[in-house]
């Protein structure tokens, strides 16, 4: 059979050093491997190159499909955008499949036996990335949830749950507050659990459901939630486990796939060669299954474990009791190699060819698009305007009397409400307002005319309108939420 071609990306900070041990450890084990190597992140910034991935990375990833990819490093606050999310997003990398276990005794951790799998959505959620400064105190995130997207992510959950014969799946929310966004992803969880009877669904709320992975993660099988909570959750994950230097991630598209480890570039190790490669080691072998080269993935896991019960340690999982020698990145590459071949004695040993058949079955299902968004009658019922205004000691009740006699003869103001929280009608004077309002207008027989007509009122007033969102029903019911106190 011929080799498969897959792009490797070294990644920052550590990237290069983990990505030549994995390379090695591939190569060694004789997997059925052409490499193309592409430079993307830091280096091309730069450069000058402005999303971190040039054009001739970009083409080597359409060619292969399958990207193993180091760490890269992100700035905070500021700066460029996030290469990872770019990658993902663009090439609709929806899912992202981070399976966690524990490796003790070897690996210290308060819960042996743990060992479950997080399905992370991937492109929606805040990471959008759709950020605006609105006023001088208040900058806003947009948080997008769309049903094709959650969709396509639990299916995914599910389907992969059923070929790795799990048997339960958590849906993690915080739908008790955000009733829209959050309720949608709950409640496509609940009419795909309907198609899936031999599996078991539950639903916890985000918080408490972080704390029960937390102190508790044995009772988890796979768990599927939004791109925010996943993205902390499988870290809380991977620390309880033992180590975030341990987790190997695959995020799944339709059209490519790309692998890495779950942990970041860790510029406080670079160069030192005492990174462990594990995490992008692990990302490989979810590589090499989706791949369909079961035998290379079970051959170099099972070193791996070889090379985890022998003592044979990095620096982050060195322990008195179980650490024979400490090796550096290089070192510990070499340890795996050693092993090919071996089968672990007390961790359990690797068999993946059974699931590899099933793997190609995941990939066809999640292509169907089997819910059809209903399309319900929409009728638009108001506008919720936003003000940026600073004047009148920030009076809602100024502003509301302002405001009512601007709403004309087509709509009434409903609500004034400052972050949320209604101040006006009937406002608690305890409520703490900053400078950005959100003034909700409803009328009968509505349209954009009317809308802008009731903006020129405001500008004409003086009014600063920041933006406006409108408010729809559909099929009879209110697509917006309420004012807090509304
Ligand atoms: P980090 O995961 O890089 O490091 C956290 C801590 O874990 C550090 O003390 C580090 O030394 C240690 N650590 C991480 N990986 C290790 C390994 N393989 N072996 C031994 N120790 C390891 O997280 P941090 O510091 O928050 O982020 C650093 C940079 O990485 C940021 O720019 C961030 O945006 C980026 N990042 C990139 C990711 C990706 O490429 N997928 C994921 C997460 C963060």
């Amino acid at each position: 059979m011929a080799n498969h071609t897959i792009t490797v990306a070294p990644g920052d900070g550590i990237g290069p050093e983990i990505t030549d041990a994995v390379v090695t450890i591939l190569q060694e084990a004789g997997a059925a491997l052409d490499m193309e190597h592409i430079v993307i992140g830091k280096e091309i910034y730069e450069q000058g190159g402005e999303t971190g991935i040039p054009e001739e990375a970009w083409e080597s990833i359409r060619r292969t499909k399958v990207l193993l990819k180091g760490p890269i490093t992100t700035p905070q606050g500021g700066g460029y955008k996030s290469v990872n999310v770019t990658a993902r997003k663009t090439l609709g990398l929806f899912a992202n499949v981070r399976p966690v276990r524990s490796f003790a005794p070897f690996v210290r951790t308060p819960f042996p036996g743990m060992d479950l799998v997080i399905v992370r959505e991937n492109e929606e959620d805040t990471y959008g990335g759709i950020e605006h400064q609105q006023t001088d105190e208040v900058v806003q995130c947009l948080k997008l949830i769309t049903r094709p997207g959650t969709e396509r992510v639990v299916r995914y959950a599910f389907e992969y749950a059923r070929a790795y014969g799990r048997r339960k799946i958590h849906c993690l929310s915080k739908d008790n507050i955000m009733k829209l966004t959050d309720g949608l992803f709950h409640k496509v969880f609940n009419e795909i659990a309907s198609e899936y009877p031999d599996i078991h669904p539950e639903h916890m709320i985000i918080d408490i459901g972080t704390a029960k992975v937390a102190a508790d993660p044995l009772r988890f099988d796979v768990i599927v939630t939004p791109n925010l909570y996943g993205d902390i959750i499988s870290d809380v994950a991977a620390e309880v486990s033992g180590s975030v230097g341990l987790a190997g991630s695959a995020n799944i598209g339709v059209a490519a796939a790309m692998f890495e480890a779950v942990h970041g570039s860790a510029p406080d190790i670079a160069g030192k060669n005492i990174a462990n490669p594990s995490g992008l080691l692990n990302g490989a072998i979810l590589m090499l299954l989706h791949l369909g080269l079961a035998d290379t993935a079970e051959v170099i896991q099972n070193a791996w474990l070889c090379t985890m019960e022998d003592g044979m340690h990095t620096a982050d999982i060195q322990s008195k009791a179980y650490t024979k020698e400490l090796l550096g990145t290089r070192e510990f590459a070499r340890a795996v190699v050693d092993r090919l071949g071996k089968t672990p004695h007390t961790l359990t040993p690797a068999a993946h060819s059974q699931v590899q058949v099933h793997m190609d079955q995941v990939l066809r299902a999640h292509t169907q698009e089997s819910i059809e968004a209903s399309a319900a009658p929409k009728s638009l019922v108001g506008v919720d305007v936003f003000l940026d205004w600073d004047e009148d000691a920030r009076s809602p009740q100024v502003l509301g009397m302002k405001l009512e006699k601007l709403a004309g003869p087509e709509f009434s103001l409903t609500m004034i409400s400052n972050r949320g929280t209604k101040v006006y009608p009937k406002g608690a004077p305890e409520t703490f307002c900053t400078d950005h309002w959100r003034c909700r207008f409803t009328g009968k027989d509505l349209d954009s005319h009317k809308i802008i007509n009731l903006l020129t009122r405001h500008a004409e007033a003086g009014l600063e309108v920041i933006k406006t969102e409108n408010l729809y029903e559909f099929a009879g019911l209110p697509g917006y939420s309420r004012g807090q106190g509304e």
